[in-house]
């Protein structure tokens, strides 16, 4: 295999290194060919272009595989705690026993909002969606914890994301309690990162929700299959802002209305919508495959398709099997997941799917699991971005940790106009 490529402009040629990891294929390391050539390269949608090494998250698109700092994510099934998987994401190794007590620890010393950031809560329009809501909290936690906007010492980095995984998860439950004109329901230090979220989802000031044992394992699952994966929209908004050295807080905000969109986090909500339509008898798992393949119509197949994947991706056979195992268990019979089946195999039986490689993504099973567990769907995302949490401050870090890293700032092609005269308004 060599070691460099070579590029021929107007005869004369530039060699090349390339860039090798510990998995995956090379990169052509183009960093100086403007300098060397003047010219730049032209990838939009940055699909081709490697913009960081990570040692984070590897994901095999054509074989179907993801990882966890080196750990197939099929292994996170039984085992580990949404709470352990965020250590090893951030922190690069699974927590020793010590670690994991210590980092527990904080998560619950940190449950509480500041009263001032609780209150804000009261000035948002009860019909505000909670993603909104996230990413403007999200962004307040600056104001109210101003003595974590440098993070120079590794103590201060861990403190600071016990403060945000813990806080995220008092903010989104909030967010859903307001919206439904409920009294806030406090963290309750005696339960588990999970437990506890479903209590503030769902408990009443005069009656505590126990949360099913399968019930808060098909959560804490949920959130591992969502923790990272590597540079998606969301964790390259997070490193885009924080490779201008902006703080964890504001860096984090940013992920959050990346993830907002419906190609992106958003799609597990568009999922839905698209199955009740179905199921209304608005629109035939026929006609909508049609819909997803007509070109002149904007609508697309949501919970299909990857950049990445060309294969099935392991998150959504993995959230199909789970599916599959819980909602019987909670005698919860949803119409929705035949649909979501009889789409699926209309469309895995299809050629323009077949060829193009367009495969079940983690949002098209996650919605029905999440309506079974009793989540509304405009909170379906929000539970995406709790899970994420770890993964952008795994990123944040990262790139924080790395003493050559440069602020990010891409190369356009320019189309506009030829300089011309300003022309002052009377004369227009
Ligand atoms: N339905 C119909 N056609 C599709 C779909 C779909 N869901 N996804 C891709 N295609 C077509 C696309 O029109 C294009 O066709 P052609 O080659 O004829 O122009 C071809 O497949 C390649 O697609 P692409 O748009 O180049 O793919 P992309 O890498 O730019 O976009 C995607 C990836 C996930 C945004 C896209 O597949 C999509 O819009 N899917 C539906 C939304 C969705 O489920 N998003 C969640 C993604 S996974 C979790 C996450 O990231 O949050």
């Amino acid at each position: 295999m060599t070691d460099k490529a070579i590029l021929t402009v107007n005869d004369k040629q530039f060699e090349r290194p390339l860039v090798t990891g510990s998995e995956g294929g090379p990169a052509v390391d183009v960093s100086q060919l403007l300098s060397l050539t003047g010219l730049t390269t032209f990838d939009p949608a940055l699909a081709n272009t490697a913009v960081c090494r990570s040692a984070i998250t590897y994901i095999d698109g054509e074989q179907g595989v993801l990882r966890y700092r080196g750990i197939p994510i099929e292994q996170f099934e039984h085992n580990p705690s949404f709470v352990e998987a965020a250590w090893l994401l951030i922190f690069g190794h699974l927590p020793q026993a010590s670690e994991l007590a210590y980092f527990r620890e904080r998560l619950t010393a940190n449950e509480l909002l500041h009263e001032g950031l609780k209150n804000q809560f009261h000035y948002i329009p009860t019909d505000a969606p909670p993603m909104a809501i996230l990413s403007a909290m999200v962004s307040n936690l600056a104001c109210f914890h101003k003595q974590f906007l440098e993070l120079e010492d590794a103590e201060k980095l861990v403190e600071a994301a016990a403060r945000l995984i813990s806080k995220v998860r008092t903010i989104a439950a909030f967010s859903y309690r307001r919206s439904r004109g409920l009294p806030f329901i406090y963290p309750d230090p005696s339960l588990r990162y999970c437990a506890n979220f479903l209590h503030m989802m769902f408990s009443l000031p005069y009656r505590q929700y126990i949360a099913p044992p399968e019930i808060e394992e098909a959560l804490n699952l949920i959130f591992i299959l969502h923790a990272d994966h590597e540079q998606n929209c969301s964790t390259t908004a997070v490193r885009v802002v924080g490779s201008a050295r902006a703080n964890l807080f504001a860096s984090c905000a940013a992920g959050v209305s990346a993830l907002w969109g419906p190609l992106h986090g958003g799609a597990n909500v568009e999922v839905i919508d698209m199955l009740e339509r179905i199921h209304r008898g608005g629109l035939s798992p026929e006609q909508c495959i049609r819909d997803a393949k007509d070109k002149n119509n904007p609508f697309r197949l949501f919970g299909f398709g990857h950049r990445v994947y060309r294969n099935f991706d392991p998150r959504a056979r993995m959230l199909k099997t789970l599916c599959e195992k819980v909602l019987p268990n909670l005698r919860y019979k949803d119409p929705l997941l035949d649909i979501a089946r009889k789409l699926e195999d209309l469309a895995l039986a299809d050629p323009y799917f077949i060829e193009r490689k367009l495969y079940p993504n983690v949002d098209f099973y996650s919605g029905i699991l999440l309506r079974g567990m009793g989540i509304p769907t405009n909170m379906f995302t929000v539970i995406f971005a709790i899970g994420r949490l770890p993964g952008w401050i795994a990123h944040w870090k990262e790139q924080h940790d790395d003493a050559n890293a440069r602020i990010m700032r891409p190369r356009q092609i320019y189309t506009g106009s030829a300089p011309i005269d300003y022309v002052p308004i009377d004369k227009r």
